[in-house]
């Protein structure tokens, strides 16, 4: 706007116009800035700074504006700097010089702060809402899947047999974790910046109580200076996207794996499946390889919202802009991702006869046995020696745990029985009957939990 220029003797550069402008991304903000802008017309008012009647206009300028962008009538200037002057032109235009009321008492400073606070509180409530959809997917296939038995790893390798619904259970727990840390964000975001002015506040008689009463923040600002140039709730909310990204990731990699020839524990849905240009047979998990390089872009917008706020000194400065689109970003990649996930997951179908193949391969019930041999009164350190041996021998004869002999068992200890063929896959889960175990009492309870916390929002 050209008032904002007369201490200068020239119009900007194009290129300065176009290097500077944020408009193309900003615009975004556009629902949250007018709301602001009534909420504070309407506060000048009560204060007696401006009359109602000039208020009662604005209002209903920026109505109309909202009305037009609405509607896709507005016409967007690239001249205009940001979101907020293209806003306030245009009220110009619609009610005339009244308009040049409306900043009294406000900064740009403060406003973008609001706008962004407003707009990351929305956020949060869309991303709250997707993470307990993924959750709710992750219940209905554990409830689903309650006796399915399938191999659980480390390092990749056959460990212990583990119920599937266990399994899928890990997920629902760090999708709960993810779900408080965007909590705990809304309440850092949930603070009213308006009323700061550039950084350190404002002459006029303003109620800012009345701000945040009509804009619904729980609090207000308590230093000008900070509340200008804070951005935390802005990295708050990426770091925890990026969190969040990287389960999203982990649960990808799984899929990816399962969908293999090697694993074939699932086969993704056709809806959720891609084909290749050359390989006829192909059968492609692309969405969950997506999801798993979308983390890193979600992480290279944590990093450059650290990295540009690191050497800022008190209060605003330019750099500032840089926020909204790392933010933007972050958000339109993070929650159509829970929304995909919860989609690709949904659909898929397990295999548990493949994953019953696997539990035959790779020595599973070895921890058990020397469990049994612990309570049969040897130590648990000679158990694990005696059980490797056997182990040993049995990969060297061919032979898997299940057909050696009582006889070859008791060449290994004479602690073996014949009750050593009571140890299935089922009784190892069985007995893991601990809190947080995969016995199936213990996932019933997780179940019923799970319920419970997705239940209550
Ligand atoms: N577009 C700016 C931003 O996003 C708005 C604030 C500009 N303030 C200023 N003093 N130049 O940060």
């Amino acid at each position: 706007m050209s008032h904002i220029r007369s201490r200068f003797d020239k119009p900007p550069d194009e290129l300065v116009i176009k290097y500077t402008s944020s408009l193309q991304y900003d615009w975004r903000l556009h629902s949250y800035d007018i709301r602001g802008s009534i909420a504070h017309a309407r506060m000048l008012a009560k204060q007696g700074i401006i009359s109602k009647d000039d208020a009662e206009q604005i209002e209903k300028g920026l109505a109309l504006v909202a009305e037009e962008i609405e509607k896709g009538e507005f016409r967007f200037k690239p001249e205009q700097e940001d979101i907020h002057m293209a806003v306030e032109a245009r009220l110009f235009e619609l009610i005339g010089d009244t308009a040049g009321k409306l900043h009294t008492g406000r900064s740009r400073n403060d406003q973008v702060a609001l706008d962004f606070r407003l707009y990351i509180k929305e956020a949060v409530s869309e991303t709250l809402g997707s993470i307990r959809m993924l959750q709710n997917t992750l219940i209905k296939l554990a409830e689903d899947n309650k006796t399915v038995v399938m191999p659980g790893y480390t390092h990749l390798q056959i460990a212990q047999p583990v119920l599937l619904a266990h399994h899928l259970l890990a997920y629902f727990e760090m999708l709960e974790r993810d779900y408080g840390r965007f909590k705990d964000c809304y309440k850092r975001t949930d603070v009213l910046p308006l009323g700061s002015g550039s950084l350190a506040g404002v002459t006029f008689n303003t109620d800012r109580q009345f701000l945040a009463d009509e804009l619904g923040f729980a609090e207000v600002s308590r230093n000008s200076m900070d509340a200008v140039s804070d951005r935390d709730f802005a990295i708050e909310y990426i770091s925890a996207a990026s969190i969040c990204m990287m389960h999203l990731s982990r649960v990808a990699e799984e899929i990816i794996l399962w969908s293999s020839a090697e694993f074939k524990f699932i086969e993704l849905d056709d809806a959720y499946s891609t084909g290749s240009s050359l390989m006829p047979q192909k059968k492609n998990p692309d969405v969950a390889e997506l999801g798993r390089g979308k983390a890193g872009r979600v992480y290279g917008n944590l990093m450059a919202m650290l990295t540009t706020m690191k050497g800022l000194p008190l209060t605003y400065n330019r750099d500032l802009q840089e926020d909204k689109e790392r933010v933007f970003d972050t958000i339109d990649t993070l929650v159509p991702s829970l929304k995909v996930f919860s989609g690709m997951l949904d659909t898929l179908k397990f295999k548990p006869k493949n994953m019953k193949i696997a539990l035959d391969r790779g020595f599973i019930l070895a921890t058990d046995l020397a469990d049994y041999l612990v309570c049969k009164g040897e130590t648990f350190r000679n158990a694990h020696g005696i059980i490797a041996r056997l182990v040993s021998y049995a990969v060297k004869n061919n032979k898997t745990l299940e057909n050696l002999s009582l006889d070859e068992y008791r060449q290994f200890s004479l602690f073996f029985e014949a009750d050593i063929k009571n140890i299935t896959v089922e009784s190892s889960v069985a007995a893991r009957d601990v809190t947080g175990g995969t016995s199936s009492k213990q996932v019933e309870k997780a179940i019923k939990r799970a319920k419970e916390i997705a239940c209550n929002s």
